[in-house]
């Protein structure tokens, strides 16, 4: 185990079986944490960079079972911002010092191209990189986000085994995810992508899948989290993914693309208190802090337990500063983009 672990360090690659074999074996967890931490300190170094969230919309027009947005969620107030308020969440964001802002939402068609367009121009003229994470659009859509300014993109794949994923997915074609993520990434777009550790039916040889496809598309970001039941949807008495488990996937990915940006997700802070710096230490190096202003957050509600529901933008950047400086690490002032090591 430990010749793998070591393998991994030195070539950033492993085949599907040591990815395996690793995933199953609970021993040497503290070696992989040191090896990822060790990798992530000499490719991208002790700065952190943070990225400014704004959840804009809880309107989605698909209907994933794990999902506490899925359409046929009856139990969630729904609500969209206008653009002008989401322009000016962003200004606000960059005031307080994000480089970064990260515009999430449902699949929610009432921001057309026009008015996607309008609110990425506006908010490029803040000086900002800015990522979407508005799901899936066609290739058009894109490219004219791309002409607009918008710089990243982010799709998680969620889970590379095609028939779990259209179960858990019901109308969605996994064939597309995959053309949606290839298509960002012949546009320009540094592109993001991850997976849900825990979800139901879900292999530990699926995940060593997950972490190949990350590698063979050579992903600029990647976010992996544990999927967390939700009470409002159809997977509710399911056990969900544990904190460990999707550690050790972000670990291993960290070994196998050392230069790229890989966050300490928010949902791995809701299965333990100390998620994000554990995970910071285990090879991630972003922090994606919420800018959403207001009761939005509450609503915003993917799964239970979301941190920072009642908390301000900045107060959470206050926080995670503090928690990032706790660990002699810093935070970036620069956008943050992925830097090819070769
Ligand atoms: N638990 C954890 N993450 C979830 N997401 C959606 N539902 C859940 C859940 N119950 C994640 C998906 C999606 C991202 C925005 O939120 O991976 O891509
Ligand atoms: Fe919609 Fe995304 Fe939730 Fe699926 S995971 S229901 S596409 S918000
Ligand atoms: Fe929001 Fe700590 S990051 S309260």
């Amino acid at each position: 185990m430990l010749k793998i672990i070591e393998k991994a360090e030195k070539t950033h690659n492993l085949s599907k079986e040591e990815i395996i074999e690793i995933l199953k074996i609970d021993d040497y967890n503290k070696e992989l944490f040191e090896a990822a931490d060790r990798v992530r300190k000499a490719y991208v170094g002790d700065e952190v960079h943070l990225r400014g969230l704004i959840e804009f919309s809880n309107i989605c027009k698909q209907n994933c079972l794990y999902c506490g947005l899925r359409r046929e969620n009856k139990n969630i107030e729904r609500y969209r911002l206008e653009p002008d308020t989401i322009i000016e969440f962003a200004k606000k964001a960059r005031e307080i010092g994000y480089r970064t802002l990260v515009l999430q939402s449902g699949e929610d068609d009432y921001y057309n191209l026009e008015r996607m367009k309008y609110i990425i121009r506006e908010i490029k003229k803040l000086d900002v990189a800015i990522t979407l994470s508005i799901g899936e659009k066609t290739i058009e859509e894109y490219g004219e986000y791309k002409d607009a300014g918008a710089d990243r993109y982010l799709l998680r794949i969620e889970t590379t085994d095609k028939a779990n994923y259209e179960k858990l997915d019901p109308g969605m074609s996994f064939d597309n995810r995959i053309k949606c993520i290839k298509q960002l990434r012949e546009l320009g777009y540094e592109v993001g992508t991850g997976c849900l550790i825990g979800l139901p039916n879900q292999t530990i040889e699926s995940l060593a899948d997950d972490i190949m496809f990350f590698k063979e598309i050579d992903a600029d970001m990647i976010g992996v989290g544990p999927f967390i039941p939700n009470g409002d949807t159809p997977l509710k008495d399911e056990k969900g993914g544990t904190f460990e488990l999707a550690l050790k996937v972000m670990a291993i990915t960290r070994l196998l693309l050392p230069d790229s940006n890989i966050p300490a997700t928010t949902a791995m802070e809701t299965l333990n208190k100390q998620g994000r710096i554990i995970a910071l230490q285990s090879g991630a190096n972003v922090a994606m802090p919420n800018v959403t202003e207001g009761e939005y957050r509450k609503k915003y509600m993917l799964y239970p337990g979301k941190i920072c529901i009642n908390d301000t933008p900045a107060h959470c950047r206050g926080c995670i500063t503090g928690k990032i400086t706790s660990i002699g690490r810093h935070v970036s002032d620069h956008y943050g983009s992925r830097r090819k090591s070769k």
